[in-house]
């Protein structure tokens, strides 16, 4: 039987722990016959490490999306392992600590910018710097958490993730001449490193599985990793600018 992703080339950004969305994402693409690129952000011996635990090791390439440099090479760098790329995983955000659970008031605009940068503006960079490697059915993905509402401790986090909601949506008008595809899969709470620095996380995951439908494992990324590669497939040729749920369905239930 060929997999989903049988000969597609991908790159995935944002794998930091073997917890990672994107390590989880990296695995099932793999399982499922993608040859991966992975980006690594800081500490790339660490990267490098997980990326050894994958079913086969992926070679890592490094990406601050601050760094202007970084990202103005790195198509070249991409092509040393791969000849053009048929989908990316953006899985990328961070906020400062003034962002998440202080008093939402009082976080400065220095560190909410940072916050926006990384994880929001960054998809449109990304998009950007992947763009000379992309082609018609060529899929990017970013990593949401619903901003239409307001939640517990998320505060400029969910602010950013409003900011992504939107930049999917300009991305997918502008890349659609292309044949690209832009969208967004929102997931309900995971335990990741990026949800460890969420002051309250228990308060923001609290009683998520009693109330998604499907009921919902904060320890269990794979599910969103599933529907991660469902997006990067070519099995949905006609979604584009929209955010796919992959929450249990905690979305469509009243609070
Ligand atoms: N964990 C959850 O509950 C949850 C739910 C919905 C959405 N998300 C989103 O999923 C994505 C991945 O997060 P995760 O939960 O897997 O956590 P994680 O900590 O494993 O991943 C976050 C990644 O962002 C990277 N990063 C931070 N600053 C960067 C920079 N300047 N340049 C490049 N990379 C940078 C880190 O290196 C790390 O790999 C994020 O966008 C997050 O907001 C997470």
């Amino acid at each position: 039987m060929t997999g989903l992703l049988e000969g597609k080339r991908l790159l995935i950004t944002g794998v930091i722990t073997n917890a990672s969305i994107a390590f989880h994402a990296a695995k099932v693409a793999q399982e499922q016959g993608a040859q991966v690129v992975l980006t690594g952000f800081g500490r790339l011996s660490l990267v490098e490490r997980v990326a050894k635990r994958l079913p086969r090791e992926a070679p890592v390439v490094e990406l601050d999306v601050q760094n202007r440099e970084h990202l103005d090479s790195l198509a070249d760098r991409v092509r040393e392992h791969v000849d053009g790329l048929d989908g990316v995983l953006h899985s990328i955000g961070y906020a400062p600590e003034s962002c998440l659970g202080a008093p939402f008031v009082e976080a400065p605009w220095s560190d909410v910018s940072q916050a926006v940068q990384i994880s929001a503006y960054s998809f449109s960079s990304l998009a950007a710097a992947t763009l000379p490697l992309l082609g018609p059915g060529a899929s990017l993905v970013g990593m949401d958490f619903d901003a239409r509402v307001a939640w517990p401790a998320y505060n400029w986090m969910g602010v950013s993730k409003a900011a992504l909601e939107s930049v999917n949506r300009y991305l997918a008008r502008d890349l659609g001449a292309h044949g690209i595809r832009v969208n967004l899969v929102s997931a309900g709470p995971i335990k990741t490193m990026a949800a460890r620095s969420i002051p309250d996380f228990a308060e923001l995951e609290g009683g998520w599985h009693d109330r998604a439908p499907l009921g919902w494992d904060t320890a269990d990324p794979t599910p969103v990793a599933k529907t991660v590669c469902a997006v990067l497939s070519d099995w949905l040729p006609a979604t584009t600018g929209s955010m796919i749920m992959a929450d249990g369905g905690v979305h469509a239930t009243g609070q």
